[in-house]
């Protein structure tokens, strides 16, 4: 016997009912009721923390990589250790992530808790600030998703294998990002990033005595720079010597000409994978800037947690 239809219908809404809201998805106003004044926070804090720390554009990009390679972009990077628990901002490749990304999260934070409390994900302001970052170092913009909660796991023990070193062959940084959904050409552009910032001396000084795919000059210039290393383990290059602060696309012309700063830099343009797409983003920056833009986007939904899977949490350093 046919069942009749009434009651089926009545059995699907009243299961919709029982979806609690806290489960909506991602979109791009999801603030817009809530907390109005989002953007306008988030970009008043970038503003005055980049201008007084112009530092602060590279440092959060690379925070906000860092967080979403790892289970996603959860804002679990932001979590301090405790005598419990060693988070994954100690782990060692995130011990030269810089104070001053952190400190922005915090006072975005900060006003935002002030305007409307217990509403905005720390993982949020973290994907927003850092797309208004990278716009005002004269970067491509690109559309940020929100809604995205809060995660309360983070541990050092899970941060190996899940982030590239220099010291990686190529084939296997390709490895690590096909790995987690991003083909070659999104490696590449996003690795564009490094034009601009900066990186340790620890991070490349053993490669310049026995790496022949520096320029000569450059690698001299180098030594001399990292002279005082051991004794002053801080001192730092521009990731992009010839453009360090501006968002472009010298870094990949750079490539080509041996003014690569990282050995990871190098292998973009040494792999035969990786290296027509350096080509091209040199050539042509607003192909970067479309696949940049566009990868980024993708990036920052990697692995997020909505819905019940996650929290708002009222300071972004610690979970309660
Ligand atoms: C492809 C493999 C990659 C490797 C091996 C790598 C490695 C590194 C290393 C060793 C540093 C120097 C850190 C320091 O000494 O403080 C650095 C800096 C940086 N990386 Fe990467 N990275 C990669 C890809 C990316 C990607 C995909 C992004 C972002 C989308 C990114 C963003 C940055 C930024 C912005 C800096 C400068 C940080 C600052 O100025 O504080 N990197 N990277």
């Amino acid at each position: 016997m046919a069942m009749p239809k009434a009651p089926l219908f009545f059995i699907l809404i009243s299961f919709s009912s029982l979806i609690h809201p806290s489960q909506s998805r991602l979109s791009y106003d999801y603030y817009s009721k809530s907390c109005p004044n989002f953007n306008k926070i988030i970009q008043e804090t970038v503003t005055s923390k980049q201008i007084t720390s112009p530092t602060t554009a590279s440092g959060s990009l690379r925070l906000f990589f860092h967080d979403c390679l790892l289970n996603g972009c959860d804002a679990s990077i932001l979590i301090s250790s405790t005598s419990f628990n060693s988070a994954e901002r100690d782990a060692d490749i995130n011990l030269s992530l810089p104070g001053d990304a952190f400190d922005l999260v915090t006072r975005a934070k900060t006003s935002l808790e002030l305007s409307c409390p217990n509403t905005v994900s720390c993982a949020d302001i973290l994907a927003a600030a850092t797309r208004d970052l990278v716009t005002m170092v004269g970067g491509p913009y690109y559309n940020v998703l929100l809604g995205r909660k809060d995660y309360r796991i983070s541990k050092s023990s899970y941060v190996e294998g899940n982030l590239p070193r220099p010291t990686m062959p190529m084939s296997e940084i390709i490895g690590m990002f096909a790995a987690k959904g991003f083909s070659v050409q999104e490696m590449v552009a996003l690795s564009g990033a490094h034009t601009i910032g900066f990186s340790h001396c620890k991070e490349f000084k053993s490669f310049l005595y026995n790496d022949t795919h520096y320029n000569q000059r450059f690698a001299q210039a180098l030594q001399n720079a990292c002279a005082d290393y051991p004794k002053n383990p801080t001192l730092s290059v521009f990731n992009d010597i010839m453009t360090p602060n501006k968002f472009d696309n010298v870094y990949f012309d750079n490539l080509g000409k041996g003014l690569g700063l990282l050995e990871s830099d190098h292998g973009l343009y040494g792999n035969p994978k990786t290296r027509p797409f350096v080509e091209i983003y040199a050539k042509d920056q607003n192909k970067f800037f479309q696949d940049f833009a566009r990868a980024m986007e993708k990036l920052s939904v990697y692995g997020i947690k909505t819905g019940r899977r996650g929290e708002i949490r009222r300071r972004c350093d610690a979970i309660n």
